[in-house]
């Protein structure tokens, strides 16, 4: 793992965005695993500028979602369908046939997950995932207690989780839905690369947690240490409460792969 120090959220984003258009570039037909939140909603942003002003092309890329909330069909405004087709989808040309998310309205829910994971398989597997962290410590939707070898399933969300993102749903905890189906938390850690943003001051204990703490199904964002290839990026808030930033900025300038990131 590698932890990134960024001045602020804009800086950290832009990171992401540039590793993002990296490997589009080098791997014009690659499988992206995206991530929401409103984290992400800089990251998308830019993307789609990227993909205005200087081309960044995602016609040839396959992209899978994280998760999707269980009973709501991509048609709700508070779907992660949604959320992506309105905030990057619809603004990079990428043909939506090679754009996945879970069906949250699946007949049969079990079979739909195990549908996931072979598309994702078919696809030759993910090479570069986005994630972001929920206070309660999660990847996708992987709560607390989830195994760390855990697959594509539907898994129950944590109260803090329903009150966390209650502002998609107009500030109703109540309509939040009550489940979701998620890539599990060993599905994440086949990816290729994963990516973890987080920002601002109300993230920083559980980062600390989850990238300086022991590795637990309690926190499975911590299951990233067992990642061969994992960059944390961070702002300054986000970043206030690890212990060795010292070390990881020192990194950061050293190593030769941050060079034309700086
Ligand atoms: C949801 C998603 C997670 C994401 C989290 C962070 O819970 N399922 O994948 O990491 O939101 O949300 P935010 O960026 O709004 O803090």
């Amino acid at each position: 793992m590698e932890v990134i120090i960024r001045p602020d959220s804009d800086a950290a984003a832009s990171l992401l965005v540039a590793l993002i258009e990296q490997v589009v570039r080098q791997k014009p037909n690659a499988t992206l695993g995206f991530a929401t939140g409103h984290t992400m909603e800089m990251v998308y942003s830019k993307l789609a500028a990227k993909h205005a002003n200087e081309g960044l092309d995602f016609s040839g890329c396959s992209t899978f979602n994280l998760d999707e909330y269980i009973g709501m069909s991509g048609k709700d405004p508070s779907s992660y369908r949604h959320y992506m087709n309105e905030r990057l989808f619809s603004k990079i040309e990428i043909d939506l046939a090679n754009t996945f998310l879970p069906n949250g309205v699946a007949e049969d829910i079990d079979a739909e997950c195990e549908r996931y994971e072979r598309l994702i398989e078919e696809r030759g597997g993910i090479d570069l995932q986005l994630l972001g962290i929920g206070s309660t410590g999660h990847i996708g939707f992987n709560e607390p207690l989830s195994a760390l070898r855990s697959r594509t399933r539907a898994k129950a969300l944590a109260p803090e989780t329903r009150e966390q993102n209650a502002s998609m749903f107009g500030n109703d905890v109540d309509r939040v839905p009550k489940r979701a189906i998620t890539m599990g938390v060993g599905t994440i850690l086949d990816s290729r690369r994963c990516i973890l943003l987080a920002t601002g001051a109300a993230k920083a204990e559980i980062i600390a947690s989850a990238v300086e703490g022991p590795v637990t199904s309690m926190i499975s964002a911590s299951a990233l240490q067992l990642h061969t290839r994992c960059t944390v990026i961070v702002d300054e808030e986000a970043a206030s409460a690890l212990q060795n930033q010292d070390y990881y900025r020192w990194i950061f300038e050293n190593e030769p792969e941050w060079q034309e990131f700086q």
